[in-house]
C-alpha cells in the first residue's frame, strides 16, 4: 500500500503533463483503487483526497477531487491519498472502509473507493460531521446498486446527531411502540430491524491519520519562485512561481489558457476534442487566493475554489446584517447545489466566471449583483463590470489576451435591496439546471415602488441573458399582480428562446423563465409584508394575500440523510450458530471493495506493451459503406493495426448482427473496426484518422410511430388472450381507452464494458478476462470468430461493476474483436462512457394501447393492450423481451376477459437489450396505468377489487397460490394506516414478478467443490459475482451443507474451465439454481466424508479431512441442478413458464412543485413490503430490493430518455446529460419489509431471488406523482385525462401541472 503520494514523485513518472492522475492507460501509478467511469467529473468512482499548504492561511487544506480532471502537473507541492493510503486489509482498515462495509454498503463495489474517498475527506476536515455536511460529501458520487441508503446510513455513525435508530423518539421506532411493532408484521415476535452491529465498529481516533509530508511542508515554507516547465510529446505545462511571471508568459502564449480546477478545460478536451500546446498553471501565484473586505463589499481572489468561496460567503453571511448579505445568500444557495463536492472544491471562482458557460449557475447571480471583475495584465490593474456584454463574450468589454482575471468584486446589498437565486435541474443535486436565474430588486426607500430590477438567466440561450429591457420598462412600478403579469409578459417577449436552443424543452424553459420571476415576486412580498418593514403602503393599497399551497413552494428543502426501518425475519433460535443462512452477513468482498483491493477485469497488473484497442463506429443511421481508408490511421506513431471484418478467421457474427459492419451500417455507434495501438491515447487518435465514405440508404426510422407506419419489425407478434373480450366490452358500464410511453433505460453500470485478451503461444489458446454475466457466450463467440474449438478459451470473470443486464450479450463481441489480432503479450479494450452509452443499447422504450371496460363498482370485465417496443437495429433479446412482457404484464390482477398483443421494432438505433426486469416494468406500467384510469372513475379500491385473491390460474393457465401478495398488500395497508399522510401524491402498487427463464435447459447450473488437504474449501460454481451477493450466498449454502465456518472456504473467480457451459447470470435465478448446485456437490463430498466422521465423531473437521485423503475418497466433487421444468406453448397460449413467483406492494408519498416541476420525493415517504420467503441473506436482499427500487425509480422519474439528434446520433453520453438517481433521491423514510413467515417448498432452503423485482416498485413514485399532478390539474379545473409518459421528468411534471404560466407561454408563442 501507497500511503500518500507526492505530486512531485508523479512527475517523474510523467507522459503528457496534463495528463491525469490515475487513469489514462497504460497507468502512470498502479494503484487499483481509484476507478474510472466516467471521466468527466461526474461520477465520483475516481474520487481521492488532495492535501496542500495554504500559503494564505498557512494551514493544511484537505480536499476531495476526481482524479480524472486532476492533470498530474497540477499536484506540484501536493499530497495526494488514494483509498490505498487511508487502510488496507493487510494493515489496517480505517473505520470509514469498515463501516460502509459492514453496514451493507457495497453491492458491486465499483464506486466504493470514491464513497470511502469522499468520506474519510470529510472526516478529516471534520471529524463529528452533520448530517447536512455528510450529504453535501457525498452528492458529488453515484452508485448504481445500492439506493444509497446504507452507505448514507455508515455514514451517520460518525455523525454527531447520530444515535442509533434513527426512528427512536418519533413514535415510529419498533422499540417505541413495545409490543405493537411486532403485531404490525402478523403478530410475529422474532422480527429484527438491524442489519449490523454499530457496537462493534473501531472508533474513528483523528489522531492516527497520516500527516502531511514534511519534505512537502518545508517546501511550502519556502516556496520556490522560479518558473517550472514540463515539457511531454504535444504539451508543454508552465507553472509560473511569482504573479510578474504570469503576467510576462500571458504576454508571451495570449492564447495559453490559464488551468486551475481543469473542470472546464477537461471536459471540453474529452468531449469536444479541444487541445492546448501551452498550459498556464497559475496554482503557485498566492495573489490569486486573496480575499479581502471593506465596508462595501467583498473581494475575492479568482484562484479560489468554489467550496472555498462557499465557506468566505458563510462567514459574511454570519458577520453582517442580513440586507447586506442579499448577494451572498443568493450565491451560497446556488453553491450548495452546484455540481458535487469534489467540482466545488477543483473548479475556481475565476475559471467559473471566464468559462461563461450558459448554463453557469453563479454569473447570473453575479451579474445581478453588480459584480466587477478586477483584471491585470503587465501593463496594469483596471476593472469591468460582470454585466451582460461582458457575459456575451463582446470584444469590448471582455479581457485583452495579455490579462488575467485577478479577483472578484461583490458588493454588499443595501437596504431595500432583495437578491434571489433559482435553478432547475432533472436533480436536486450534481446536475446542470435547466434554467438557472438571479434576480434583484431594489424600492425606492421605504415603498415598493421599483427603482433598479435586474434578471438575469442562465440555459436559455448560448450565454447568460440578462433581460435588461424588461427591467428598465418596470422601474417605478408597484411590486403587485399588475406589475407580475406585465413582466411574465415582457420577459416571454425578451427571453426568446429559439426553437433550436441548447437541450431543447422550449416551452418547459419558458415556463421556468416566469414560474421563477414569480417565486421572486412571492419571496419579496413576503419580506415585504414582515411588520414594520415598509413605511407605508402607498395609496392605502393591501399586499395581496399569498395562499400557503404557495408558500409551500418557496421553502428550500435542506438535504437531510434518509430514515428509514428495514425489518426481516430472525434465524430460528435453534440455528447453530456456525450456520450462516438466514443472516445479515456482509458481502464477501466488502472490505476489499471499501480498501480498493478489489480487482476488477481493468484492474489486472499487466505486463509491458500491453496493447489497446479503440472501436471505429458508424457515424450513419443507415447506409452502404462505400470505402473505409486506413492509411493515415496506420501511420500515426504506436498504431499496430486495424482490425476490419476481413480479419476475422471464422464467423463475424450473424447475417443480420455483424460483429465488425460489412458493406452497410444499421445505426449510428454500429462498429466498423477496431484500431490497436500502444497506448490508449494513440489509438483514440488513430480512430479520429479512420475515414469512413457512406452512401445513405431509406428509411432511417428511429421511432416506434415511423416503425409502425413502415411495418418494420424484428419478430412476429406475441398474443395471449383469454375469455370473451369483445363480448365483455359489450356488457360492461364503462369504457376507458389511453396510451402510455414508456421512455428506455441506460444500464449505467458504473464499470463500463471491459476485456482483456491474453493469447497463449501454445495450441491456439486464450485466457480472456472479461466484465460479463455470461463468460461462455464471450467463449462461444471468441470460438466461432476465431474458428477454433470452445476448449482453448478460458473465461476468467473475478466480479463485475455492475450488469443489470447490460453484460450479458455485449461482451461477447468486445471479447471477440479484441481477440482477432492474437496480439501478444496481450490486448485490452475498456469503453469510455460516451462508447459504451452509444455502442450498447438498453432497455426497450416502450409505447402501449390500452382499452379497458368496467363495471362501476369497479370490477374490471375486460382489458385489451397492445404494445410495441423499440428494438433497435438487430434482434438480440428483444422477442424475449416481448414474450416477457406479454407473459408477466396481467402483474397482481384477475381479469376474466383478457388480450394481451406485443411488437418488437426495427428501428434504426442501437440494438436495445436485457435490462432488469426484462420487459416487466415496461408493460406493467401500461397495466398499472390503465388500474389508475379506472380508480379514477370509481375509487381507490380498484386495486384490491381486482386483485388475484385465491389459488388460480394465470392467462397462460399456470397455477399459483396468491396468498403472499394478499398479505404483503394487507401488511402496507397496515402501516399505512398507522402514518400521518400528507396527501400531496400517493400510490400504492402490488406486484406479482415471476422469477427465472421460460425454459428448463435455462435453469440447470453446476458447481465444483473441492477441499484441500488443511480442509479448506474452495467452491466454484456457474454465477457471476455482479454485485448481487452470489459468491456471499454460495459460501452460506456451502458453510450450512458441509456445516464449516465460511472462514474456511473461498470463491476465487467464475471460469469456464472449472464450471463449463454456464447460463447467463439473469432472470433473477442466479443465487437459487447455483446454490442447488453447490448444496448437491457439498452433500456428495459430505455423504463420503460420512464413514469417516461416524467412525471419530469427536474430531475435527482437518482430522477427517486428513483421514479421507489417507483413505484414498476424492475430496473434490461437481453439484448439478437439472433445473425447474419450464416451458410455454406460444400456438396454444398456455404453459409453466415461471418457477415461481416474487410478490410485493409499495407506496409512496411525494410533494410536486408545480412552479418548477421539481418531485421532492426524498421529501416524503416509500414503504416497501416483499415477500423474500425464507431470504438467504437479509442484509443482500433488501440491498437488492432498495437498488432495484431506486434503479426503477430513476426509470419512471428521472433518467430522461436517451436524446438522439435528428440524424440518430446519441447526445446523452456522460453522467452531465443522462441523470441516474444521487444521494439526494432517496426516498426521505424508506421503509423496507421482508414478510415474515412465508415458505416455498421449491427453492433452496425455501429462499427466493429478488434481483429484478424492486424496479417495478419504483413505480409508486411514478403513480404518486401523477396522483399529485392529477390533484393540481383538478384544482385548476382542467380535464384530468393525459397521456402517461414515463418518466415523469420535472419537464413533464411542470408542463402537465398547467397553469397561468403555461397559458402564458403558448399565448406568447401564438404571437410570436
Ligand atoms: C461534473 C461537473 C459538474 C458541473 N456542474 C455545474 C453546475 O451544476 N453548475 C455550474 O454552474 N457549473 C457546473 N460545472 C462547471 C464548473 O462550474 C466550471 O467548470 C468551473 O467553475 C470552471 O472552473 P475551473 O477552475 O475548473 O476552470 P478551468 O477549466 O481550469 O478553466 C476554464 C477557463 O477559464 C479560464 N480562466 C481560469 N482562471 C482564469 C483567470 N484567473 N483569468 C483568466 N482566465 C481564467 C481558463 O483560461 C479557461 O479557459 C460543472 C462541471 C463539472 C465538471
Ligand atoms: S468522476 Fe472521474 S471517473 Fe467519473
Ligand atoms: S456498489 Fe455502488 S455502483 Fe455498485
Amino acid at each position: 500500500p501507497v500511503p500518500a503520494l507526492q505530486g512531485n514523485q508523479l512527475l517523474q513518472t510523467l507522459g503528457e503533463p496534463d495528463r491525469n492522475l490515475f487513469l489514462d492507460r497504460p497507468f502512470p501509478v498502479r494503484l487499483t483503487g481509484t476507478k474510472y467511469a466516467c471521466g468527466r467529473g461526474g461520477c465520483g468512482a475516481c474520487t481521492v483526497m488532495v492535501s496542500k499548504h495554504d500559503p494564505v492561511s498557512r494551514k493544511i487544506r484537505h480536499f476531495s477531487v476526481t482524479a480524472c480532471l486532476v492533470p498530474i502537473c497540477s499536484l506540484y507541492g501536493a499530497a495526494v491519498t488514494t483509498v490505498e493510503g487511508v487502510g488496507s486489509i493487510k494493515t489496517r482498515l480505517h473505520p470509514v472502509q469498515e463501516r460502509i462495509a459492514k453496514s451493507h454498503g457495497t453491492q458491486c463495489g465499483f464506486c466504493t473507493p470514491g464513497m470511502v474517498m469522499s468520506m474519510y475527506t470529510l472526516l478529516r476536515n471534520h471529524p463529528q460531521p452533520s448530517e447536512e455536511q455528510l450529504m453535501e460529501a457525498l452528492g458529488g458520487n453515484l452508485c448504481r446498486c445500492t439506493g444509497y441508503r446504507p452507505i448514507l446510513e455508515s455514514g451517520r455513525t460518525f455523525c454527531a446527531e447520530s444515535s442509533g435508530c434513527q426512528q427512536k423518539g418519533r413514535g415510529k421506532c419498533c422499540l417505541d411502540q413495545g409490543e405493537n411493532a411486532a403485531s404490525s408484521l402478523g403478530g410475529e415476535s422474532d422480527i429484527c430491524t438491524e442489519l449490523f452491529a454499530k457496537d462493534e465498529f473501531q472508533p474513528l481516533d483523528p489522531t492516527q491519520e497520516l500527516i502531511f509530508p514534511p519534505e512537502l511542508l518545508r517546501m511550502a515554507e519556502n516556496p520556490e519562485k522560479r518558473t517550472l516547465t514540463f515539457h511531454g510529446e504535444r504539451v508543454t505545462w508552465i507553472s509560473p512561481g511569482t504573479l510578474k511571471d504570469l503576467l510576462e508568459l500571458k504576454v508571451k502564449h495570449p492564447d495559453a489558457p490559464l488551468i486551475l480546477g481543469n473542470t472546464s478545460l477537461g471536459p471540453a478536451k474529452k468531449s469536444q476534442g479541444h487541445f492546448h500546446p501551452v498550459l498556464l498553471s497559475p496554482a503557485r501565484i498566492s495573489e490569486l487566493s486573496m480575499v479581502s473586505t471593506t465596508s462595501e463589499g467583498l473581494t475575492i481572489g479568482a484562484g479560489c475554489s468554489l467550496a472555498q468561496v462557499k465557506d468566505i460567503l458563510a462567514g459574511r453571511v454570519s458577520e453582517l446584517p442580513e440586507e447586506k448579505t442579499q448577494t451572498y445568500r443568493a450565491l451560497l444557495k446556488h453553491l450548495k447545489r452546484l455540481a458535487g463536492q469534489q467540482i466545488r472544491n477543483m473548479a475556481s471562482l475565476g475559471g467559473h466566471i471566464m468559462s461563461r458557460h450558459c448554463y453557469s449557475d453563479l454569473n447570473p447571480v453575479l451579474a445581478v449583483g453588480n459584480t466587477a471583475l478586477n483584471l491585470m495584465s503587465k501593463e496594469g490593474t483596471r476593472q469591468i463590470p460582470l454585466d451582460r456584454d461582458f457575459l456575451a463574450g463582446l470584444a469590448s468589454a471582455d479581457l485583452k489576451p495579455e490579462e488575467i482575471l485577478e479577483s472578484v468584486y461583490i458588493p454588499h446589498s443595501q437596504r431595500w435591496e432583495f437578491v434571489s437565486a433559482f435553478r432547475q435541474a432533472q436533480c436536486q443535486q450534481n446536475a446542470l439546471a435547466d434554467v438557472t436565474a438571479g434576480m434583484r430588486v431594489l424600492f425606492q426607500e421605504g415603498t415598493d415602488t421599483i427603482e433598479d430590477l435586474s434578471l438575469a438567466y442562465g440555459g436559455v440561450g448560448d450565454a447568460t441573458i440578462s433581460a435588461q429591457k424588461s427591467c428598465q420598462q418596470l422601474l417605478g412600478r408597484h411590486w403587485n399582480e399588475p406589475m407580475l403579469d406585465e413582466a411574465c409578459r415582457l420577459l416571454l417577449d425578451e427571453v426568446s428562446l429559439p426553437g433550436g436552443a441548447p437541450g431543447g424543452s422550449v416551452e418547459f424553459k419558458r415556463t421556468l423563465v416566469v414560474s421563477f420571476f414569480f417565486k421572486f415576486y412571492l419571496e419579496v412580498l413576503q419580506e415585504l409584508k414582515k411588520p414594520g418593514k415598509l413605511l407605508s403602503v402607498p395609496d392605502g393599497r393591501h399586499f395581496p394575500e399569498i395562499s400557503d399551497r404557495f408558500l409551500s413552494a418557496l421553502e428550500d428543502f435542506p438535504a437531510t440523510v434518509p430514515q428509514g426501518v428495514q425489518r426481516y425475519q430472525s434465524v430460528d433460535s435453534h440455528q447453530a450458530l456456525q450456520d450462516p443462512v438466514g443472516r445479515p452477513i456482509m458481502h464477501l468482498s466488502g472490505l476489499k471493495h471499501a480498501t480498493g483491493e478489489a480487482i476488477f477485469c481493468d484492474d489486472i497488473p499487466t505486463v509491458d506493451k500491453e496493447l489497446f484497442m479503440a472501436l471505429v463506429t458508424s457515424t450513419r443511421a443507415h447506409a452502404k459503406i462505400i470505402s473505409v481508408d486506413l492509411s493515415k490511421a496506420l501511420e500515426l506513431p504506436g498504431v499496430v493495426d486495424v482490425i476490419t471484418a476481413e480479419d476475422i478467421p471464422g464467423t463475424n457474427g450473424a447475417e443480420d448482427d455483424r460483429l465488425l459492419a460489412v458493406d452497410k451500417v444499421l445505426c449510428v455507434g454500429q462498429i466498423v473496426c477496431a484500431v490497436v495501438a500502444e497506448t490508449e491515447a494513440q489509438a483514440k487518435r488513430a480512430v479520429e484518422e479512420t475515414k469512413i465514405a457512406y452512401e445513405d440508404l431509406e428509411p432511417v426510422i428511429f421511432t416506434i410511430e415511423d416503425a409502425i407506419k413502415h411495418s418494420s419489425f424484428l419478430c412476429p407478434e406475441k398474443k395471449l388472450e383469454q375469455g370473451n373480450v369483445e363480448k365483455a366490452f359489450e356488457e360492461v358500464d364503462q369504457i376507458v381507452e389511453g396510451e402510455v410511453h414508456v421512455g428506455g433505460q441506460e444500464h449505467f453500470y458504473m464499470e463500463t464494458q471491459r476485456v482483456l485478451v491474453i493469447p497463449k503461444t501454445e495450441d491456439k489458446e486464450l485466457d480472456i478476462y472479461v466484465s460479463t454475466q455470461d463468460p461462455a457466450h464471450v467463449q462461444k463467440t471468441v470460438s466461432s470468430t476465431l474458428d477454433i474449438p470452445i476448449n482453448r478459451i478460458t473465461c476468467h470473470v473475478k466480479r463485475v461493476g455492475g450488469g443489470f443486464g447490460g453484460k450479458v450479450g455485449r461482451p461477447a463481441v468486445l471479447g471477440a474483436i479484441a481477440a482477432v489480432g492474437n496480439w501478444l503479450p496481450h490486448s485490452s479494450c475498456l469503453l469510455d462512457r460516451e462508447d459504451d452509452m452509444l455502442i450498447t443499447g438498453g432497455r426497450h422504450p416502450l409505447f402501449g394501447k390500452y382499452k379497458v371496460g368496467f363495471m362501476n363498482s369497479g370490477r374490471i370485465r375486460a382489458l385489451d393492450i397492445e404494445c410495441f417496443i423499440n428494438g433497435g437495429c438487430t434482434l438480440d433479446d428483444s422477442e424475449l423481451v416481448t414474450e416477457f412482457l406479454i407473459l408477466k404484464m396481467e402483474n397482481a390482477y384477475k381479469i376474466h376477459n383478457l388480450r394481451f398483443r406485443g411488437r418488437a421494432c426495427m428501428t434504426n438505433l442501437p440494438s436495445n437489450t436485457a435490462f432488469r426486469g426484462f420487459g416487466f416494468p415496461q408493460g406493467t406500467l401500461v397495466t398499472e396505468s390503465c388500474i389508475t384510469a379506472v380508480a379514477a372513475k370509481c375509487g381507490p379500491s380498484v386495486r384490491e377489487k381486482n386483485m388475484y385473491k385465491t389459488v388460480d390460474k394465470t392467462i397462460y393457465k399456470q397455477a399459483f397460490n396468491p396468498e403472499p401478495l394478499i398479505r404483503c398488500w394487507n401488511e402496507l395497508a397496515e402501516f399505512n394506516k398507522k402514518n400521518y399522510w400528507r396527501k400531496r401524491g400517493l400510490a400504492v402498487v402490488p406486484m406479482k414478478f415471476s422469477v427465472g427463464f421460460a425454459a428448463t435447459s435455462f435453469h440447470q447450473a453446476a458447481a465444483l467443490v473441492h477441499i484441500y488437504t488443511d480442509g479448506s474449501v474452495l467452491v466454484t460454481h456457474g454465477g457471476n459475482e455482479l454485485g448481487q451477493g452470489i459468491h456471499t450466498k454460495m459460501l452460506q449454502v456451502a458453510s450450512r451443507e458441509l456445516k464449516v465456518p465460511t472462514s474456511h472456504m473461498h470463491i476465487c473467480e467464475t471460469s469456464t474451465a472449472t464450471v463449463p457451459n454456464t447460463i447467463a447470470t439473469a432472470a433473477s435465478i442466479g443465487s437459487d439454481v447455483n446454490g442447488r448446485a453447490v448444496q448437491n456437490a457439498c452433500q456428495i463430498l459430505l455423504k463420503r466424508l460420512e464413514p469417516i466422521i461416524k467412525k471419530n465423531p469427536e474430531g475435527t473437521w482437518e482430522d477427517w479431512i486428513e483421514a479421507a485423503f489417507e483413505q484414498r475418497i476424492s475430496l473434490s466433487a461437481t453439484g448439478y441442478f437439472r433445473g425447474y421444468e419450464a416451458f410455454m406453448d406460444w400456438e396454444k397460449g398456455e404453459g409453466d413458464p415461471f418457477p415461481y413467483y416474487v410478490y410485493g406492494a409499495a407506496s409512496s408519498e411525494v410533494e410536486v412543485d408545480c412552479l418548477t416541476g421539481a418531485h421532492k420525493v426524498k421529501k416524503i415517504r416509500t414503504d416497501i413490503v416483499m415477500d423474500a420467503c425464507c431470504s438467504l441473506n437479509p442484509a443482500i436482499d433488501i440491498g437488492q430490493i432498495e437498488g432495484s427500487f431506486t434503479q426503477g425509480m430513476g426509470l419512471y422519474t428521472t433518467e430522461e430518455e436517451l436524446k438522439y439528434s435528428p440524424e440518430g446520433v446519441l447526445y446523452s453520453r456522460g453522467p452531465d446529460d443522462y441523470k441516474i438517481p444521487t444521494i439526494t433521491d432517496v426516498p426521505e423514510e424508506f421503509n423496507v419489509s421482508l414478510l415474515p413467515s412465508s415458505q416455498t417448498p421449491l427453492t433452496i432452503y425455501s429462499s427466493k431471488g429478488l434481483g429484478e423485482s424492486g424496479m417495478f416498485l419504483g413505480s409508486s413514485v411514478f403513480f404518486a406523482i401523477a396522483d399529485a399532478v392529477a390533484t393540481a390539474r383538478r384544482e385548476r379545473d382542467i380535464a384530468e385525462d393525459f397521456t402517461v409518459r414515463s418518466p415523469a421528468t420535472p419537464e413533464r411534471v411542470r408542463m402537465a401541472c398547467a397553469d397561468r404560466f403555461t397559458e402564458m407561454v403558448r399565448d406568447s408563442r401564438l404571437f410570436s
